[in-house]
């Protein structure tokens, strides 16, 4: 672990030896004491919950990423309480600071929710003296994370064997377009990842085109995926000893996501996916899943069903499923009590060839009602429906601020903003959501309190060149 986790561990042990020499003077009861079962396992902590550090509390990341996939990866690590360094080009910076920019002079939303609770330091990594500060930074982290394009990482001379020799437990974590094979030299971004990955060719309507889905499964996805392996690779550290490489591919974080897909690819070798519409509108099925439009993957018919308002308003929607065991309290609520026990309606296998003519009857009576109506409805005899949210309601949704998943940051250059706070919610792992860093905010901190340089190699280091924007590097050669 990192240096800080060290100090914080030397630092508590007095105190902790006192709290146990007062609990032996205190013991005049005369309950035999527990046997030690394990000599190694650490004592439960006595502070309350949430007041003991973070799950990744010592853990220190050399944050080498950019755009989104990457950046996902270590904000969720720095919200366990990592210690995020993120390393920037001197100058410029993560790209998408200056990507759909909305407020002049600011970084951009896309950069801020992205990266909070990290500490930026900018350093030319291709410079002799920016190597040095590198190098400092290997030794003293635990996890180096990089999303570069392939090949990257090693024409900065930072290979794994390179960086393993430095420090043998060191986490080298990457994100790629592809694993190994033949386009594993390929740059790829977002929407090619959810095209290669087999989300695109099952999303849509049969009788359009492959469609690309609103939410990152490709970037936010594979950066999930990526904090999963650092997590699991820190935690096989602490028996080997030894660090790994990490490698998260977007083409199989897509694909993993898209599980339920390639289940049915191989269903289709037995016959036709009857819980698709397209079986009960009598169309054959080709060789490939096809594109389902709104059906549910579960096997549970479902649609997306106009509300009150709708289409004027194009979000009074909401998806209903006709799941089997609500079969009964669906007929009640629509009035259509004679579909239970009608042996054309009573059983799922009659329905399906009907399912047009079941979900407009049941549309004609969701559009008598909003959303939130038919959803009040519905939940009220424990029938599942999905009201269609707006990022608009989601952003005002009280329980969603209250929980901390929608937060509001201040930001000294755009002032206040919302952004997606912590999703994973732990009840000993708090998190706090700080605002992102301004670019190079933290080079002069990390330098001297983290990596230990002197003032006069901090001098010598800045007036290389090494950490500051190009332009003037040009003018000084
Ligand atoms: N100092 C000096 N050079 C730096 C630097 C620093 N601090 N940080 C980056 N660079 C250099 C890199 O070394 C690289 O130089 P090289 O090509 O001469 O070796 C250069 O900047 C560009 O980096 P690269 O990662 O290739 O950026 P790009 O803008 O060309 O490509 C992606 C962007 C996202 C397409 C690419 O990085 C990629 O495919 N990444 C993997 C998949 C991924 O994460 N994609 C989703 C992104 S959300």
């Amino acid at each position: 672990m990192a240096k800080k986790q060290k100090k914080a561990k030397a630092k508590s042990k007095p105190a902790a030896k006192k709290i146990v020499k007062k609990l032996a003077a205190k013991k005049t009861s005369a309950k035999p004491a527990a046997k030690k079962t394990n000599g190694n396992a650490p004592r439960p902590s006595s502070k309350p919950y949430g007041k003991d550090g973070k799950a990744l509390t010592g853990v220190r990341i050399l944050d080498f990423t950019h755009v989104q996939s990457g950046p996902t990866c270590t904000q969720l690590l720095a919200w366990f309480g990592a210690d995020v360094i993120k390393v920037e080009r001197p100058g410029v910076g993560d790209i998408t600071r200056g990507q759909l920019v909305d407020v002049k002079g600011a970084d951009s939303l896309y950069f801020t929710m992205l990266n909070h609770n990290k500490r930026s330091i900018t350093i030319d990594s291709k410079h002799p003296q920016g190597m040095r500060v590198l190098n400092a930074l290997i030794k003293s982290c635990d996890v180096l994370v990089e999303n570069f394009a392939p090949g990257a990482l090693d024409r900065m001379g930072l290979t794994w064997e390179y960086i393993h020799k430095l420090n043998p437990r060191m986490i080298v974590a990457s994100v790629k377009g592809f694993g190994p094979g033949p386009y594993e030299d390929c740059k790829v971004y977002e929407n090619v990842a959810q095209c290669a990955g087999g989300s695109a060719s099952t999303t849509g309507f049969r009788d359009g085109p492959p469609l690309v889905t609103g939410a990152q499964i490709g970037d936010s996805g594979t950066g999930l995926h990526l904090a999963l392996g650092i997590v699991s690779a820190l935690y096989q550290r602490i028996r080997t000893g030894r660090g790994q490489k990490v490698l998260c591919a977007m083409q199989d974080g897509v694909l993993n996501l898209s599980r339920v897909k390639l289940r049915d690819q191989q269903r289709l070798a037995h016959g036709p996916l009857t819980e698709y519409s397209q079986y009960g509108e009598g169309i054959p099925f080709g060789d490939a899943t096809p594109r389902a439009g709104n059906d549910s993957g579960g096997g549970q018919p479902g649609r997306i069903l106009k509300c009150k308002g709708a289409p004027q308003d194009p979000d009074a929607y909401i998806y209903f499923i006709t799941q089997a065991p609500v079969w009964g309290p669906i007929c009640d609520l629509i009035g259509e009590p004679t579909w239970k026990t009608d042996p054309e309606f009573a059983t799922p296998r009659a329905r399906l060839p009907k399912l047009n003519q079941i979900f407009a009857r049941i549309e004609e009576w969701t559009m008598t009602m909003t959303k939130f109506e038919v959803m009040n409805a519905c939940n009220a005899v424990d029938i599942p429906v999905g009201p269609i949210l707006s990022m608009k309601e989601l952003a005002e949704e009280k329980s969603l601020r209250d929980t901390g998943t929608v937060v509001e940051v201040d930001h000294p250059t755009r002032g206040k903003y919302l952004s997606v706070g912590n999703p994973i919610k732990m009840s000993d792992s708090i998190t706090e959501v700080e605002r992102s860093p301004l670019l190079g905010e933290h080079t002069d901190e990390i330098l001297t309190k983290v990596l230990g340089f002197k003032a006069a190699e901090v001098a010598e280091i800045k007036n290389s060149g090494a950490l500051s924007a190009p332009e003037k590097k040009e003018k000084a050669a």
